[in-house]
């Protein structure tokens, strides 16, 4: 990667808002390899600056405004909601089509994050084909952001919002979000796209043209030559399943009871008391962890513990929580 951005250096002129047709095809073979989706249309690819300002712009992209519902996973990075508050929309945390109830038809947006952050909860076949056809019979959008796919643990295969099974051969509607910042440990090079639905690809392609939001050239060839080796990421996930092991065998032994993290860089870990107690606990121990309310009102009970951490301080934590 920081050879293809090396070799790449020499870029005085405006990179391609919609990416070079290199970079959109390395997309396309990469979600046929690895997600499961054949035959993804490379017009309906999209790279941007990495996920969180797309996470973050898509509801002003998509011209939403007041009255108009995103919604998001009740216990969720915290982007969904700011984005859905930037375009001057509601943001309304559901993790079923059910909660939604009579205000579906003011829906335009439904985001979902599988494996979730900060749950690592996985969402299968069925769960995201209901939400497909929910969302199609209301007209809204959904972006699927699957940032984390490549690293499963306890789980078997993590479907894209784009495999058939799911949407059933359409791209309509759909948007898949996907980032190097975890297979590729590459958050400081801003790499990341999106992909689906080429009618809708177009659209926010216009806007983001007189926005700005273009991936340096550089950038772009080593997100191009990181899609193409999946060496580096089986390494990169060995090394958070080492850290994984050591950090949920300290925690089940210090009595917290790990909920969901099936996949992802993230434990979901309580033991059933409020979770700022939590912080409490694990702050006079030497430990940061983070409080569930940051992430929504469903993770009162809940910390979140990063596996985003060195291999000498996976070790630390574990010393340290058997002192506590
Ligand atoms: C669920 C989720 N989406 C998106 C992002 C943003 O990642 P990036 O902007 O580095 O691509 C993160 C980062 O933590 C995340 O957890």
């Amino acid at each position: 990667m920081r050879a293809a951005l090396e070799a790449a250096s020499d870029a005085p002129g405006y990179p391609q808002t919609y990416g070079t047709p290199a970079v959109r095809s390395a997309v396309a073979d990469w979600f046929a390899r690895r997600r499961g989706v054949p035959g993804l249309d490379p017009d309906g690819v999209l790279p941007t600056i990495g996920s969180k300002e797309f996470v973050a712009w898509l509801p002003t992209l998509l011209g939403l405004r007041p009255g108009d519902l995103v919604v998001h996973p009740e216990a969720a990075y915290p982007t969904y909601d700011i984005g859905a508050r930037l375009a001057g929309a509601t943001p309304v945390p559901a993790d079923g089509t059910a909660q939604v109830g009579p205000a579906a038809g003011s829906v335009r947006l439904v985001w979902l994050n599988s494996p979730g952050n900060p749950t690592g909860r996985v969402l299968g076949w069925e769960h995201l084909a209901k939400v497909v056809a929910w969302a199609r019979s209301i007209g809204a959008v959904v972006a699927s952001d699957e940032c984390y796919a490549e690293l499963p643990w306890e789980c078997g295969e993590i479907p894209s919002i784009l495999d058939p099974r799911v949407c059933g051969g359409s791209h309509d509607g759909l948007l898949a979000v996907y980032s190097l910042s975890k297979q590729s440990n590459l958050a400081g090079y801003r790499a990341a796209f999106a992909a689906g639905d080429p009618h809708l690809v177009r659209e926010l392609l216009e806007v983001r043209k007189h926005a700005g939001m273009m991936v340096p050239w550089p950038v772009q060839e080593a997100l191009r030559a990181a899609l193409a080796d999946d060496g580096h990421v089986a390494a990169q996930k060995a090394r958070y399943r080492a850290r994984r092991e050591i950090l949920r065998a300290a925690l089940e032994h210090a009595g917290f009871r790990i909920d969901h993290s099936e996949a992802g860089l993230y434990l979901w870990a309580t033991r059933d008391e409020p979770c700022w107690d939590t912080v409490a606990w694990f702050a006079k121990a030497g430990i940061l962890v983070a409080p569930g309310t940051f992430y929504g009102a469903a993770g009162v009970r809940h910390v979140r513990v990063a596996l985003t951490t060195t291999d000498e301080r996976a070790e630390a934590f574990g010393a340290r929580l058997a002192r506590a």
